[in-house]
């Protein structure tokens, strides 16, 4: 399969388009400009540039474009030759050539061949120089003109020299030149150094350096690439884009190569370089002496960032030696130094090359160098340095050290709070067990140990897939073993990992695996000797009790549930009877006695903590929080949810089963109760580049608040949340139908019915149907045919309103369905459902040409004081319902109170569409922001960062003096800067100043 990938869309380059497009206005008023555009190799520059040239075609530009080809100086003027041969159609450049001899002869049919001898005397320049300039000026003189010689790096010295003669010739006239070059090819004595600096000396001649493109811009461009396809392989998973994005450090071609061989190649190719992409880095080094060859060469085994003892050592030269190849590859901008002792390649994937180009016997020696150097106990006392050597030793086939080295780096990521790599680590060190001569000895514990713990931190890390893999193949192991007769482990670790088993299946949400976590737990409770006490057996209890919760049997729950509080009391177990409490304060919500379960988890709650039991503490904030939030208090249940947020991001459980659920609800409590700059501060510090399951679960938390405020950032959590949409354990309808809510606010109704309908998909679930959660999307496809139903009404296109009236017929009844849960007959709708709903029946009145007040009315009876932005919202529909129905001073009323809400919280597309009631009903007051209408898109937050960018301060600054971690400053900073579409500090510091918010104090 072809992958083609250049023809989409440009991403990431606002800001250099718009200088760009500037310079264009420039030189359509009379005033010649120059650009040069400078990046390293396949970062951007052709791309951007023909971006450029099609606007100025469609601005009535004539456009000569020319390339420098990698012959050095052998053909003269090839650029510009090209350029005409290009433009050589229009009448309009034929007829300017035709009278100017010299500049055709740099046609094929003027004679090109025997150009060489002539143009290298003076007199032959002269004429050729003047007349280009003269063409130039008179094509001009018609309409403006492009001029873009691309790729400067290999022009020739005449090309050189016309450039500068153009750039201080030029005056007047209406001429844009745009001259390209690679910065990474422009190495010190490079003879288009000097023209670069002293053309950047002139004032009409700006410099745009492309810097690599941002990593959302990238996943953004491979996201489309990949959408673009045809059927095949072509979707990819997150964690691949991910990895190809990270590995690509922001250079648009490396990316595309590497996602054309990931899309292409099988699973073992994925990894490694494509053919032709290597060798072009190799290119680069193979210039290189013997000796910088081989410091390169070390330093690809040492890693990215190589430590300059390390790499000297093993590269065998001698001090001296040494220093002039590292020089040498500092000099040809292979190497860049770091810090004060290491260097890092100047391009990871140039590391990559040179490392796979290295002979396996030598890749091997160096890496057994690498071991031996690093197996000292002064630098393995350094963070970090047991997970190098255990990389290093497996690379040079030394098992045992490996072994020993992945079970050090395990415990030292375990106790740093690093869940992920302590999974790593240890599961390296179980595919090693076999290998090594006396593992437990050296491992310190027995293999079922090694893999409990392996799994737990899988889960810790937000994996739990992965720790019920584990954890069943451990299970299958035992039961293997004892069924051979041979010796198992011991049976306080078997009941571990069946009741680790059977609790993680209890916290993946589909009924197969909750089905398999009663049967794992019974299992377990069975194999579980109960005397004497211990906690295992306990826990295996509590563990049973709560995966009971999967069928409504609630008096089974509370008799297992008690029989655990009862062993862990006889085990002197606080934190399992916490555990058991949870449970049973989980059974009394349930049944609808919310007292009770606040009670119950508080006192869990306190024990857990007490306990100093993370697992439980979670489990216990998460539940009781969200039993303050279902029965409306909000300030406790945000408190109860921020303490858990805290602990969990503090011990490296924020992704871990109840760690992202404590965040989510954190948010919620104040996305609810309208504190909203707050609630955008939660949300701007979940993960937008996710690349698993539980981060794109955050990120779609974030969504209610910037789709509600129509934040920039919409976009590009989408862009990453898109691939997950189809992956399996990835819950996507809060996605969906926030994607939806989006695309109706853009206008989009057709992308809105999709992600309606596919979010409505989702929340069924046979055999028994619909969801309280399939509510929420079916209003928004209500909404979507109401609108259009009102339309072809308008029309008189009666049938198609008929059509649109059965389709929100259906809807309703989806919503009505979800309503009833019929999976739970014993539940009973929160205020926030029945809310909804009533809204669903609204709707489906507005579809049907009957749109009454009354209906609307009811809604926000439901939603009661609480949800404030659902409650403007609905406003927003009754005071449409009055106006129609001729009521229009109560249709004002509403309306004020909706516009208030909505700038209160700086809800946008709210206001937006509001304001065009106001202008279709004539009510409410217009009323405007005043001067300031283009600092109203900012929230109070944001308004105070941006007089601290005013006042010139840095993020790290800004962030301490407004208290927030310098990644929510730097968040501020870009929605600031999108929200005023500038496209740096500068210019919204320039904006600023205009507005008159000038830099009072704040803070310090
Ligand atoms: N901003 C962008 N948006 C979308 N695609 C891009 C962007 N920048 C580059 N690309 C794509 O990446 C590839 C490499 O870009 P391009 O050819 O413009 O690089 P270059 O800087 O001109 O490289 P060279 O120095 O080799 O000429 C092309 O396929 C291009 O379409
Ligand atoms: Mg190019």
């Amino acid at each position: 399969m072809v992958l083609r990938v250049s023809a989409g869309h440009m991403v990431g380059r606002d800001g250099e388009l718009r200088r760009l497009l500037a310079l264009l206005d420039d030189a359509e008023a009379g005033q010649s400009v120059a650009a040069l555009v400078s990046g390293d190799a396949g970062v951007g520059k052709s791309r951007l540039v023909s971006e450029v040239t099609r606007l100025a075609e469609e601005r009535g530009f004539t456009v000569l474009s020319g390339q420098c080809a990698e012959l050095g100086d052998s053909v003269p003027y090839l650029p510009l030759a090209d350029a005409l041969r290009g433009a050589a159609q229009s009448t309009g450049v034929q007829d300017a050539m035709s009278s100017r001899p010299a500049l055709s002869r740099l046609l094929p049919e003027g004679g090109y061949g025997q150009l060489d001898n002539e143009v290298r005397s003076g007199l032959a320049r002269q004429q050729m120089f003047g007349e280009v300039l003269g063409l130039l000026a008179e094509l001009a003189a018609a309409t403006p003109v492009l001029l873009v010689l691309e790729d400067l790096h290999w022009a020739d010295a005449s090309t050189r020299d016309l450039v500068t003669f153009l750039s201080r010739m030029l005056h007047r006239e209406r001429v844009a030149l745009i001259g390209t070059y690679r910065t990474d090819d422009l190495h010190r004595r490079h003879p288009l150094r000097p023209v670069v600096a002293e053309l950047l000396r002139l004032p009409s001649v700006i410099a745009v350096d492309l810097t690599p493109l941002a990593p959302s811009a990238l996943a953004e461009h491979l996201t489309a690439a990949l959408t673009g396809q045809a059927a095949g392989p072509g979707r990819i998973d997150a964690t691949a884009l991910n990895d190809i994005v990270t590995r690509a450090e922001g250079n648009a071609y490396y990316a595309e190569e590497l996602l054309a061989a990931s899309v292409n190649g099988d699973q073992a190719e994925r990894r490694t370089l494509p053919a032709g992409l290597a060798a072009l880095l190799l290119s680069r080094v193979e210039r290189l002496s013997d000796e910088a060859q081989r410091v390169l060469r070390a330093a690809a085994v040492a890693g990215r960032k190589a430590d300059d003892e390390l790499v000297q050592a093993a590269s065998g030269l001698a001090a001296a030696e040494y220093e002039a190849a590292v020089r040498e590859a500092v000099t040809h901008q292979l190497l860049v130094t770091d810090g004060a002792d290491g260097y890092v390649f100047r391009h990871a994937l140039l590391r990559e090359a040179v490392y796979g180009d290295l002979l396996p016997g030598e890749r091997t020696r160096l890496h057994a160098t690498m071991c031996s150097l690093l197996s000292d106990e002064q630098r393995l006392a350094v963070p970090g340095t047991a997970a190098e050597l255990a990389q290093h030793c497996l690379a040079s086939h030394d098992i045992p050290s490996a072994f020993a080295a992945s079970i050090r780096a395990g415990d030292e990521a375990e106790q740093l709070g690093a869940p992920a790599e302590a999974h790593r680590h240890y599961d390296q060190a179980l595919a090693l067990w076999e290998r090594v001569a006396d593992p437990e000895k050296t491992a310190g514990m027995v293999r079922g140990k090694l893999g409990l713990l392996s799994a737990s931190n899988a889960a810790d890390s937000g994996d739990v897939e992965r720790a019920v893999h584990l954890l069943r193949r451990l299970r299958q192991a035992i039961t293997a073993q004892a069924e051979r007769g041979e010796q198992t482990v011991d049976a306080l670790l078997a009941s571990r990992i069946g009741e680790r088993l059977a609790f993680y299946l209890m916290t993946m949400d589909d009924y197969k695996s909750q089905a398999e976590a009663v049967e794992v737990a019974l299992a377990t409770v069975e194999a579980t000797p109960e005397s004497p006490p211990t906690w295992q057996y306990a826990r295996a209890v509590a563990t049973y009790a709560n995966t009971l919760l999967i069928d409504d049997d609630f008096d089974a729950v509370r008799e297992w549930a008690a029989r655990g509080l009862d062993a862990a009391r006889a085990a002197s177990a606080p934190w399992v009877q916490a555990d058991a409490l949870v449970t049973l304060g989980f059974v009394s919500n349930r049944s609808g006695r919310n007292d009770e379960a606040i009670e119950l988890l508080t006192q869990a709650h306190k024990q857990a903590r007490e306990a100093k039991v993370l697992g439980v503490e979670l489990r216990a904030a998460y539940h009781l929080a969200r039993a303050h939030l279902e029965r409306g208090d909000l300030t406790s249940g945000g408190l109860i949810a921020f303490e858990g947020t805290k602990r969990a991001n503090q011990t490296g459980l924020g992704l871990a089963p109840y760690g992202t659920d404590v965040q989510h609800l954190h948010f919620q409590c104040h996305y609810a109760d309208g504190k909203w700059d707050h609630a955008q501060e939660i949300a701007d510090g979940f993960p937008v580049r996710v690349t698993s399951v539980p981060e794109a679960q955050l990120s779609s938390m974030a969504l209610f608040i910037d789709v509600a405020r129509g934040n920039p950032a919409v976009a590009e959590r989408h862009a990453w949340i898109e691939p997950f949409l189809a992956a399996p354990g990835f819950d996507g309808f809060i996605a969906r139908s926030l994607l939806a809510e989006h695309a109706l606010w853009q206008g989009d109704t057709d992308l809105a019915l999709t992600q309606a309908q596919a979010a409505i998909d989702i929340t069924f679930e046979p055999p028994w149907g619909f969801h309280p959660s399939s509510i929420r999307p079916a209003v928004i496809a209500l909404s979507v045919r109401a609108d259009r139903a009102v339309q072809a009404r308008a029309a008189g296109d009666e049938e198609s309103a008929r059509a649109e009236v059965e389709a929100a017929r259906e809807l309703l009844r989806v919503a009505r369905e979800g309503a009833a849960f019929p999976k739970r007959p014993k539940f009973t709708l929160g205020p926030e459902g029945r809310g909804w709903l009533a809204r669903a029946e609204a709707e489906f009145r507005r579809a049907s040409g009957d749109n009454d007040p009354g209906e609307w009315e009811a809604a926000i009876a439901e939603f009661g004081p609480a949800y404030v932005y659902e409650i403007a919202r609905t406003r927003w529909r009754l005071a449409e319902a009055l106006a129609e129905a001729g009521r229009r001073d109560e249709a004002g009323e509403q309306w004020r109170l909706a516009a208030r809400t909505a700038d209160d919280l700086h809800a946008r597309p709210l206001r937006r569409v509001l304001d065009d009631l106001a202008r279709r009903a004539r009510i409410g007051t217009a009323e405007q922001h005043g001067d300031g209408a283009v600092l109203a898109a900012l929230t109070s937050r944001e308004r105070e960062v941006l007089r601290l960018i005013a006042a010139g301060r840095s993020n790290r600054e800004i962030a301490s003096v407004l208290f927030i971690a310098p990644k929510t400053a730097s968040v501020h900073v870009s929605n600031i800067l999108g929200k005023l579409g500038a496209a740096s500090r500068t210019e919204a510091a320039a904006i600023a100043h205009r507005e008159g918010l000038t830099a009072q104090p704040a803070g310090n």
